[in-house]
């Protein structure tokens, strides 16, 4: 499946269209991972039972006559082409082609049997009475789909996952869906560590890991010495995140700590090779003004980085450096341009003036002055 797009747009966290693929790992139970041989806390919470199964992993439970299927393929379809007319000259509108793109997402993440025996109603036209077999019952099939236009409910908390980078992530409310910028910082990881093994070696921090996304990512880069420790403050991020993990049967090279930024980290002063985070990086002022599916659903904690988003950028600036080995590389995903800007300058003043170099600031597809990248001296 090649799902083209993403479903969000909005100002500051900002999606580029680019193409990505799904895999679907073996479904296995949400647990917490953690390295046997770290002299480190594992976290604190026992795995949450009460995770929600995304869509496409679910057991196709629910038989129902392929012309119910349709009759509610139609309402859907009929309900996604009428939101542009009722929300004209609206900045913050609904796009019915877009809509649509997600409404045959949801038919291939529901249906056993191939989704074009809905798709292409004509060519099937005598087979109404036939039975297909569905992940959801048609009536929860009619409720996502309310939610998806009527609460602006983003499309990845309905069908339950994000499609990021060569990875299926389970997501969830509390937990911020992944956006195909911040794949770049796996992309940077992985140049690097091409280049120079002595980074496959040691660990790396990820901080802020939210569904897991980046840990999983670097982790994969890394190769089997790898070592990553994911840390969050929010108690469902870890434990979607430890999910994510399990699916991808990395418990042995992430190990997951509850706790706010280098808190859960003390025993690993002055250890890491590599540190990543993409951060709440979002004026709080600006915060209103988001885009419905994110302001409404997302978490606050995930996006709000104080009055004009660095708040959690410059904590991280003086983290890497008490952190980071010498010559460890730190990249952290700022909200652009400007504020990019305001962290080189913070690391090159003050009491950080000599603990960084090369310091660089990477654009994303966009060509957006996104990240800001260097190594502790
Ligand atoms: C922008 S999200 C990034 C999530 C994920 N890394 C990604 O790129 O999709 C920021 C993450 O930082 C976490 N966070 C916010 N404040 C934190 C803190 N004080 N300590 C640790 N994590 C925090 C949020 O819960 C959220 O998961």
């Amino acid at each position: 499946m090649i799902r083209i797009f993403p479903s969000l747009r909005f100002a500051s966290l900002l999606s580029a269209a680019k193409p990505f693929y799904s895999s679907s790992p073996a479904r296995a139970p949400p647990q917490y991972a953690s390295f046997s041989e770290a002299k480190s806390t594992p976290a604190s919470h026992s795995p949450s039972s009460n995770l929600k199964t995304p869509l496409f992993l679910r057991t196709p439970s629910h038989t129902t006559p392929l012309s119910e299927v349709w009759k509610w393929h139609d309402w859907a379809k009929d309900l996604a082409s009428s939101v542009e007319n009722s929300s004209i000259n609206s900045e913050d509108s609904l796009d019915s082609i877009i809509l649509l793109r997600e409404l045959k997402w949801l038919i291939e993440d529901s249906i056993v049997d191939d989704p074009l025996v809905i798709l292409h109603r004509k060519q099937n036209e005598d087979d109404g009475e036939k039975n297909v077999k569905l992940r959801a019952s048609l009536e929860e099939l009619y409720n996502l789909w309310r939610q998806r236009i009527e609460k602006r409910r983003p499309f990845q908390y309905v069908v339950g996952c994000e499609h990021w980078r060569d990875l299926v992530l389970c997501v969830e409310e509390g937990v911020l869906i992944p956006r195909p910028e911040t794949e770049l910082i796996v992309d940077m990881v992985e140049e690097l560590v091409t280049k120079d093994e002595w980074f496959k070696k040691g660990f790396w921090a990820d901080l802020g890991t939210g569904s897991g996304a980046i840990a999983i990512g670097v982790a994969k880069v890394l190769g089997s010495h790898g070592r990553v420790i994911a840390t969050d403050l929010s108690p469902v991020a870890i434990a979607v995140a430890g999910h994510n993990v399990q699916r991808y049967g990395l418990q042995g090279m992430i190990e997951l700590r509850e706790g706010s930024w280098f808190e859960p980290l003390k025993d690993f002063e002055g250890k890491l090779v590599g540190l990543v985070s993409n951060p709440p990086y979002i004026p709080s002022y600006d915060i209103p003004g988001l885009q419905a599916e994110v302001g409404r659903h997302e978490p606050k904690l995930a996006l709000d980085g104080g009055i004009d988003g660095t708040d959690s950028l410059f904590h991280l600036c003086h983290g890497a450096s008490r952190m980071l080995k010498r010559g460890g590389f730190f990249v952290f995903e700022t909200n652009g341009e400007k504020q990019s800007k305001m962290i080189v300058d913070y690391m090159m003043t003050n009491d950080l003036k000599d603990c960084f170099c090369d310091l660089k600031i990477v654009a994303d597809f966009a060509g957006i002055n996104r990240f800001v990248t260097g190594f502790r001296r």
